[in-house]
């Protein structure tokens, strides 16, 4: 499907407007105030802007996410919205601006601010659907929308996420699929789904998706979800599911053999891995949210310890972080030097010196394979040398205000030792080591990637998500680019070459995309 163009980068607006003229600081820079050149005319508009500018308000040359006033002279709301979708490229769904007319304008230059909208003030909008956005094309592929963290749908979305849970808990990959597709979809739009309306022209949604909406809508809940999250295979799969090293296959197996419980696991004869004694030993650590000021701390950590070995290395926060996330199940990393080949062997230097400052209390290193990759094809892990630990974070202070943290750099070796660990010498499993409730610190799941310079676009675009976003990218470079992505790298099938990207905006630029800013990016 053709997908709209895109406006062009803010940067140029001063350019095409105002022509230089003075401009005053921005004082009310919560409003964005485009102007509609139609039947006001370019010079009127020139001197609105100005004006506008003068007594500190701003106003945008292009029509962008950061406009919330659209004011128009002598339009119709129909017409305005005809005239964006034709001259910006932008449709009803991109923007909730209101639609507004030059009384408005004139009124807030007169009063010095700008003022509360008022009924009078709004255009009249007749066509299509409500609230001032129309019926146009959303795009089928996550890649393709625009995702942030603000979930107008959580109801419906929530809901669909159970079931896309139950399925793939029951390894239904396609159902899992189709409920993950509907709940993205819904993420993705700018307004409240009230009414089956609402969903006109809206793909990813079948019968199954649509149902459960409209049962909802009626009454609040879907009977479905709500039998699901009182059944037991469910909330055992999910619960085995939540242990770190445990998968579908495994959680299903012990469900079979009868199993329930964290403390029947721990009881039971079962010969664990080592990842899931770990699991099973932080457990009630591990599945607490971890907060973006733990993440930050956990970077200063990582970052004193890797610049230890390679001072000029370059550390990056991905993951849901990246995203901008205020929480995650875990935080993660990629770490790269502009020198190719200076990140070799980093890795294990790195965890060796936190081991030995008490710092890791898990460790599972893979090194770099990217040089035995005998396929082309995309194969679901990549070959970075990477490394899925679990931190001791101390605890901060409490009354610290967000954002400042207590200094990290006391953890001594001896500190691990006493503290639950000692029942290494024992049974692991009889333990749990984070349950005391007055413990100073908290096992948290970090994850490390290391990746030569030249793939470091890639890596990064790679780890940074969602999963959704990512299968979608590399689906949409397989079926409308004939290229492999993955990332360490996109093959491009007709030129038979790989084609190199020092940024994630050349990434998609190859795959002919718009480029989507990580926070745009919660598919
Ligand atoms: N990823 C990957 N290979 C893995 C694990 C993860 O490429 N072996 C990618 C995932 O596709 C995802 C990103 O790394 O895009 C982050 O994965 P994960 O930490 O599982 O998810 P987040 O989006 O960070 O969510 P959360 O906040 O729950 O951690
Ligand atoms: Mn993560
Ligand atoms: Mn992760």
């Amino acid at each position: 499907m053709a997908q709209v163009p895109r406006k062009k980068k803010r940067k140029d607006s001063a350019l095409s407007l105002g022509g230089g003229g003075p401009v005053g600081a921005v004082k009310f820079g919560e409003a964005g105030i485009f102007l509609v050149e139609r039947r006001m005319g370019s010079s009127r508009r020139r001197f609105l802007t100005e004006l506008a500018r003068k007594k500190g308000f701003r106003v945008e040359g292009q029509m962008s996410e950061s406009v919330t006033h659209v004011v128009s002279e002598n339009n119709s709301g129909d017409e305005v919205l005809e005239l964006l979708e034709k001259q910006n490229g932008i449709c009803g769904t991109e923007f909730t601006a209101a639609l507004v007319d030059i009384t408005w304008f004139t009124e807030s230059m007169g009063a010095g601010k700008p003022l509360q909208l008022e009924k009078r003030h709004r255009l009249q909008v007749k066509r299509a659907a409500a609230a001032g956005t129309i019926a146009v094309p959303v795009s089928p592929h996550a890649c393709q929308r625009r995702t942030t963290l603000n979930n107008r749908n959580r109801l419906f979305t929530d809901a669909l996420n159970i079931l896309a849970e139950n399925a793939e808990l029951s390894e239904n990959e396609g159902p899992y699929l189709a409920f993950t597709r509907a709940s993205s979809v819904l993420k993705s739009l700018p307004y409240n789904v009230t009414k089956m309306d609402d969903l006109k022209g809206i793909p990813n949604l079948g019968d199954h998706s649509r149902k459960l909406i409209e049962e909802i809508l009626e009454g609040g809940t879907c009977n479905e979800v709500q039998d699901l999250i009182q059944n037991v295979r469910y909330q055992t799969l999910k619960k085995f599911t939540s242990i770190f090293g445990v998968g579908v296959k495994t959680a299903d197996k012990w469900f079979k053999e009868g199993l329930r419980t964290l403390n029947e696991l721990r009881a039971s004869t079962i010969k664990f891995t080592k990842q899931q004694e770990a699991g099973l030993l932080y457990y009630e650590d591990l599945i607490l949210p971890v907060t973006k000021v733990e993440a930050d701390l956990i970077k200063q950590i990582i970052e004193e310890a890797v610049h230890r070995f390679l001072p000029s290395a370059i550390i990056t926060l991905t993951g849901g972080f990246r995203r901008g996330k205020e929480y995650g199940h875990d935080v993660d990393f990629l770490i790269t030097h502009r020198e190719e080949g200076r990140e070799e062997g980093l890795i294990s230097k790195v965890i060796s010196w936190m081991t030995a400052q008490g710092i890791i209390l898990y460790d599972d290193i893979t090194d770099n394979s990217y040089h035995k990759w005998k396929y082309k094809e995309s194969e679901t892990f990549d070959r970075f040398a990477k490394c899925f630990s679990i931190f001791k974070l101390q605890k901060m202070v409490h009354n610290l205000e967000p954002g400042r943290t207590c200094s990290h750099g006391s953890l001594a070796a001896n500190e691990t030792r006493g503290i639950g660990l000692a029942g290494h010498a024992g049974s692991p499993r009889h333990l749990t080591a984070t349950a005391a409730k007055d413990k100073d610190w908290k096992a948290v799941r970090v994850d490390l990637v290391v990746a030569p310079f030249g793939q470091y676009a890639y890596a990064l675009l790679g780890w940074t998500g969602s999963r959704l976003f990512e299968r979608d990218l590399r689906r949409y470079a397989k079926h409308f680019g004939h290229m492999i992505l993955n990332s360490h790298s996109l093959f491009d099938n007709k030129q038979n070459t790989f084609l190199l990207a020092a940024t994630e905006e050349e990434i998609f630029a190859h795959l002919g995309l718009d480029y989507i800013p990580p926070q745009e990016r919660n598919a």
